[in-house]
């Protein structure tokens, strides 16, 4: 695994701090010239391949797979079937917590799900094992599947998301609507959505005796471990994960899936180092999903057009075998002030694989309508959906009464509004129009997300040479964290970046937590932060003891570490170098450790939150209905900033996925078979170059320090909640259609015209 450090950054070099700067990517040279290696490029020797074989039906049985064709084809090494597999330590449907999943391991003839692995082929080389899937021919007995959001008799779950209340509010809700002058009553549906990265789940496993080393990507290495050693029983000293580069993840990668399960199956049946690929259309179905939902809101407002009460209530899916239950009602507690909130959720189970986080899980998909139901309501109040905005939320969160930074949301939709040009908009929809006759609309949406911590382990060392080292098992998925974290490595030492190493990626540094849920800054940011100051200490602890040190007799907290060098933080004259500390006092290093986690006190004193608003411009032709986001301006204060390139980039990638949810993404499932149609890259829509002509992200500056010690929020997913908003009340603004549906779709716009 190439090394990083942080010498090949580009760095504007500063005399005090990293923090801030806008380095580039660490590891971007070692991606652009390929020499970054993802799991799959991993090929220890006498290495073996493995394919799936996956159901072509939704529901009902296996009856037959030809595993003597399979068997003869040259190359073919085990055909892994439910007749034929490895012992397993855990039942693959037991459950015990909210981040495990109940996986397919073969263990009976069932399919549950489309998509659903049904047997392995080994074999020498990919072709060989690729063509043994095929020849297994499946034969199946069918059941009717039950698709879609009235596939059959609604539950309200036991929890929704990671473990919220399904129904939850505050106020008299009927109370609250009854009495309103205007009440706006709508329903939204969002599709199903998979969360494709461009790297797929992929796994190299090789069993050594008891001992498991792992080359897959993983958001959340330490619940991999334990997750593979419960099911191999196997200590989770025992397995080895190393996960140095992720090709993208948005939540598909939290969790050790089945097929990567099954390649550790197939290891240990075959006695030799596995490598398995998922392929592109067998991500559709095994490895996680945004369940589809149908959102009904009601709003309520008095002769000021101050809400008096909001109910937002969710219809989604899960899968036949297993729970996640699509969060969206949750975003309704959080934004908008009103006497009275109602929210509540229920479910169907249908054919499918189990849902699972991904990309603002709740926050996405309950925000769109949100935000949506929040521009019919201000249309109707005849007030423009900007100044409705500003008098509508709330100060203090409205479900818990805990005081946040919410003010800077303010903040956000002034600048937002101001770089869009906003006050130049018509309020009267459709009345825009460019110079090739497109229909030209404007729309605004508000962004939020929670800030979440998880809890994560650093390690730091000063070297006798000066040099600082900084230890975490973190995971980049893109996201920049080999950047960020060094960048808090390098500033926690006093160092400079080029005087510091950062290690990453492998399951043998210090737990860094989960790299979800747009916390991983936060969680193990803070935990390097505290092994920094922890290995400073010690340092000046050293320094403070030692007569010949010009710090000799100092009081620790008047000593400040800054470029290698201890001294008094109101006289530079008195300082002493790490070397000369170490060196003194014989010896090689002093080592820091340190936590970062959430601060229970903090979290019930405060609710926290990043917050924000983008604004969209969209463009519709008026005869054909297609829709194109033309312009996305965004402004969002989610506290410090480490790197303000990387968290740019974050900010672009958010609103992209935005686009894509209003605009592109959707599973179509076939109603006959309960196969998903367009599962591929080509059929399946994401927004390319093409689609995003022109965005612009700004980070409005907050120092909210009741956040955590580095005042570092989340940046990774809020950027999907507003934008979503943003592009459908565009659409409404250039044709006085109300979306209903996302993606929007052509059919939607030309049929709204019609009746208009
Ligand atoms: Mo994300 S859905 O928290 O990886």
């Amino acid at each position: 695994m190439p090394e990083i450090t942080s010498i090949q950054s580009t760095a504007r070099q500063q005399s005090q701090s990293s923090i801030g700067e806008p380095i580039t990517r660490t590891d971007g040279v070692l991606k652009v010239t390929g020499a970054a290696t993802y799991a799959a490029d991993n090929h220890p020797a006498d290495m073996l391949h493995a394919v799936m074989a996956v159901a072509a039906i939704a529901a009902g049985r296996v009856t037959h797979l030809d595993v003597e064709a399979a068997t003869a084809h040259p190359g073919v090494v085990e055909v892994m079937t439910p007749d034929h597999r490895p012992e397993l330590s855990k039942d693959p449907d037991a459950r015990d917590d909210p981040f495990m999943f109940r996986l397919d391991l073969l263990q009976n003839d069932r399919v549950r799900y489309p998509g659903q692995p049904i047997a392995v082929v080994i074999a020498e080389t990919l072709e060989a094992a690729t063509e043994g899937a095929r020849l297994l021919a499946p034969q199946y007995e069918t059941e009717t599947p039950l698709i879609g959001l009235d596939a059959g008799e609604a539950f309200v779950p036991d929890g929704v998301g990671p473990g919220e209340p399904a129904e939850t509010g505050v106020g008299d809700i009927e109370d609250g609507l009854a009495g309103a002058s205007r009440r706006i009553d709508a329903t939204y549906e969002t599709a199903a959505q998979y969360h494709n990265p461009m790297e797929p789940h992929a796994i190299v496993a090789a069993w050594d005796g008891d001992t498991l080393t792992l080359d897959t990507p993983s958001q959340a290495m330490t619940i991999a471990r334990h997750r593979v050693a419960g099911l191999f029983g196997v200590d989770a000293d025992n397995v080895r994960i190393r996960s140095p580069f992720l090709g993208g993840a948005f939540g598909c990668k939290g969790m050790i899936l089945s097929p990567q399960a099954l390649g550790i199956m197939a290891a240990r049946m075959t006695g030799r180092p596995v490598k398995l690929v998922v392929r592109r259309e067998q991500m559709f179905g095994p490895v996680g999903h945004r369940a589809p939902t149908r959102q009904t809101l009601s709003l309520g407002l008095d002769d000021e057009a101050h809400l008096t009460g909001l109910s937002h209530h969710v219809r989604t899916a899960s899968s036949v075998f297993d729970d996640f239950f699509e969060p969206a009602a949750g975003v309704s507690h959080t934004l908008y002030a009103s006497p009275a909130i109602a929210t509540s959720h229920d479910a169907v189970r249908v054919n499918s694989g189990t849902p699972m986080f991904m990309r603002a899980p709740g926050e996405a998909t309950g925000s769109l309508a949100l935000e949506s139901a929040i521009d019919e309501a201000a249309a109707a109040c005849g007030m423009d959906p900007l100044v409705f905005r500003l008098a509508n939320y709330a100060e203090v969160e409205p479900i818990s009464g805990k005081h946040f930074s919410s003010k800077r949301l303010r903040d956000c939709y002034q600048q937002a509004a101001e770089r869009s040009g906003w006050a130049r908009r018509p309020q009267a929809p459709r009345s825009m129009r460019d110079d090739n006759g497109l229909l030209v609309g404007w729309g605004v949406g508000t962004a939020t997300f929670p800030v979440v911590m998880f809890q994560g382990h650093a390690r730091a060392v000063i070297r006798a040479d000066g040099s600082g080292l900084v230890e975490t098992g973190a995971h980049d998925m893109g996201q920049g964290a080999w950047t960020a974290l060094a960048q808090i490595g390098a500033d926690s030492l006093g160092l400079e970046m080029g005087h510091t190493t950062f290690r990453a990626g492998s399951s043998e540094l210090p737990d860094a937590g989960v790299a979800g849920g747009s916390g991983h800054t936060a969680t193990a940011g803070n935990a390097i932060h505290n092994a920094g100051r922890d290995a400073i200490d010690k340092l000046a602890e050293l320094a403070i003891n030692d007569e010949a040190s010009l710090l000799f007799g100092a009081e620790r907290r008047d000593i400040i570490a800054r470029r290698g060098r201890l001294h008094l933080a109101h006289n530079e004259a008195r300082s002493d170098s790490y070397r000369d500390i170490l060196g003194r006092a014989g010896l090689s290093e002093v080592e820091g450790q340190g936590t970062g986690a959430p601060d229970q006190a903090l979290q019930e004193q405060f609710a926290m939150h990043a917050h924000g608003a983008v604004f969209a411009e969209v463009k519709v032709d008026p005869d054909l209905g297609q829709i194109r986001a033309t312009r996305l301006v965004g402004a969002f204060a989610a506290g410090r900033v480490i790197n303000p390139r990387m968290v740019e980039s974050q900010f672009f990638g958010g609103m992209i996925w935005g686009v894509s949810f209003a605009l592109h993404e959707q599973a179509t499932i076939d109603r006959r078979s309960g196969r998903i149609m367009n599962a591929d890259l080509a059929e399946y829509h994401v927004p390319v170059n093409a689609d995003v002509p022109s965005i612009e992200a700004i980070s409005v500056p907050e120092e909210d320090r009741h956040i955590n010690a580095l005042g570092v929020k989340g940046v990774g997913e809020i950027g999907i909640t507003g934008t979503g908003g943003a592009i459908a009340n565009a659409v409404w603004h250039a044709t006085s259609v109300r979306p209903r549906r996302f993606p929007i779709g052509i059919d939607d716009i030309l049929a709204g015209e019609r009746g208009s």
